[in-house]
C-alpha cells in the first residue's frame, strides 16, 4: 500500500486537502491525522470493515477498545445511550481537549469499536486539523494512537511513517503535536467517576469541576483490563528503559561497563547531558510535550539502554510517571 503524505498548516489547513482526506475516510480508508495530544489512526467508527483495518494495521488485540472522536457534544450524545450530568459538565469545560469520557454505548456503535463491551470512549479533540477532518467527513472517527501496538505513540508525522507507512492510505502532516502525551481517560458510568488513564487533563482540573474521582490505575493494571491501555508494556520504546533517582551516577556506572546508554533528565546541572543525553524541561506540561519525541530519538540511536531521571512526585506528574512505568516494563 502506498501512503499519501499531505502537508497541512496546523492552524489553517487547506480545505481541498482536508476534503481529500475526508473522502478517503468516507470510502472506508485509514487516515492518520494530528490531534493536540498525539497523532491518531482514523477510520469511520460506524463501519465495521474500516474499523477492522485499524486493528490489522496496528497489530492491536481485538480486546482493546478504541476512542471515538467527535466534532461536537451533540455528536457524542448521539453515540452514547446515557449522558449523565458529569459528562455534561466535563464536556462543557474540557472539550474540545485532551479528555476522553467513557459512557454507555448507543446501539449504532459497532461492537468491534468497544471490544464487545457496553461502553464507548468519546473525545472531541482540539487540534484544528482533527476538527476540520471530523466536520468535512461528517463521521465519528475511531482513532487510536497511530503506532504499532506496544510501541511509542507518535508526536510527529515521521514517527507515524516509521511504523505504519505501508499500512495506511493517507497521512495529514501538520508538524509536531503540542500536547505530547495521550488524553486522560475517565469512566463516568460509575459514581464517583474512575480515572482509567492519567493524561493531559489533570486530576486537579477534573476534580475542580465534578468533585472527587476514584484513582484506580495502579491497582487496575494487575486486574483483567478495565481499560486495556492499562496493559503492561504499552507506550514502550524498543530499547530497554529504566527510571533512576540518581541517574547521572547510574549512567556513568553503566557506561563504565562498556554499554551505550542514552540519558533523559530534567535536572539542569549546568554542564549539559552530553552526547547521548537529552535535557527535558523541569515543568510537567513542557516535559510531557517533549517526552515521546526524546524517546523516539534515543530509540533510533541503537542504544543498549535508556536511563531516565525520576520526575518529581505529585499529581501534575501522574501521566508522565504512568507512561515511564509502562515503558520500563
Ligand atoms: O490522546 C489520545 O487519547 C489519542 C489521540 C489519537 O486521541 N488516542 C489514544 O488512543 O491514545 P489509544 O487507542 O492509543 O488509547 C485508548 C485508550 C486505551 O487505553 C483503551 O483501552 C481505552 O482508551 N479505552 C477505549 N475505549 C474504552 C472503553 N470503552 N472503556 C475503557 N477504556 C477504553
Ligand atoms: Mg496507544
Amino acid at each position: 500500500m502506498h501512503c499519501d503524505v499531505l502537508r497541512v498548516d496546523p492552524f489553517h489547513p487547506d480545505p481541498d486537502l482536508i476534503v481529500r482526506a475526508a473522502r478517503n475516510l468516507q470510502a472506508g480508508g485509514l487516515v492518520a491525522f494530528p490531534t493536540e495530544t498525539v497523532y491518531g489512526l482514523g477510520a469511520n467508527a460506524l463501519a465495521e470493515d474500516a474499523v477492522a483495518r485499524i486493528f490489522a494495521a496496528k497489530g492491536r488485540p481485538a480486546t482493546n477498545p478504541l476512542i471515538v472522536h467527535v466534532a461536537s457534544i451533540a455528536d457524542a450524545q448521539a453515540l452514547s445511550a446515557d449522558w449523565p450530568d458529569s459528562a455534561e459538565c466535563l464536556a462543557a469545560r474540557f472539550w474540545p481537549g485532551p479528555l476522553t469520557l467513557v459512557l454507555p454505548k448507543a446501539s449504532c456503535v459497532p461492537d468491534l469499536v468497544t471490544a464487545g463491551g457496553p461502553t464507548v470512549a468519546l473525545r472531541m479533540p482540539a487540534h484544528p486539523v482533527a476538527l476540520a477532518l471530523l466536520r468535512a467527513s461528517g463521521l465519528p472517527l475511531a482513532a487510536p494512537s497511530a503506532n504499532r501496538a506496544t510501541e511509542l505513540s507518535p508526536t510527529a508525522a515521521e514517527h507515524v511513517l516509521r511504523g505504519l507507512a505501508e499500512r495506511i492510505d493517507l497521512l495529514l502532516d501538520a508538524g509536531p503535536t503540542t500536547g505530547g502525551l495521550e488524553s486522560t481517560v475517565l469512566d463516568v458510568t460509575t459514581d464517583p467517576p474512575r480515572l482509567l488513564r492519567p493524561g493531559l487533563a489533570t486530576l486537579a482540573a477534573l476534580e475542580a469541576v465534578i468533585g472527587s474521582i476514584e484513582r484506580t490505575t495502579r491497582e487496575a493494571s494487575a486486574q483483567p483490563a478495565r481499560s486495556p491501555g492499562q496493559m503492561r508494556r504499552h507506550y514502550a520504546p524498543r530499547t530497554a528503559l529504566e527510571v533512576a533517582s540518581h541517574s547521572r551516577r547510574r549512567v556513568e556506572e553503566l557506561r563504565q561497563q562498556g554499554l551505550r546508554i542514552g540519558w533523559l533528565t530534567h535536572l539542569d546541572t549546568g554542564d549539559g547531558p552530553g552526547d547521548l543525553g537529552i535535557l527535558l524541561p523541569a515543568d510537567p506540561v513542557s516535559y510531557s510535550a517533549q517526552l515521546y519525541a526524546a524517546l523516539h530519538r534515543l530509540d533510533d540511536a541503537g542504544l543498549d539502554r535508556i536511563v531516565v531521571e525520576r520526575p518529581p512526585a505529585g499529581d501534575d506528574w501522574l501521566a508522565v510517571h504512568d507512561r515511564l512505568r509502562r515503558a520500563a516494563e
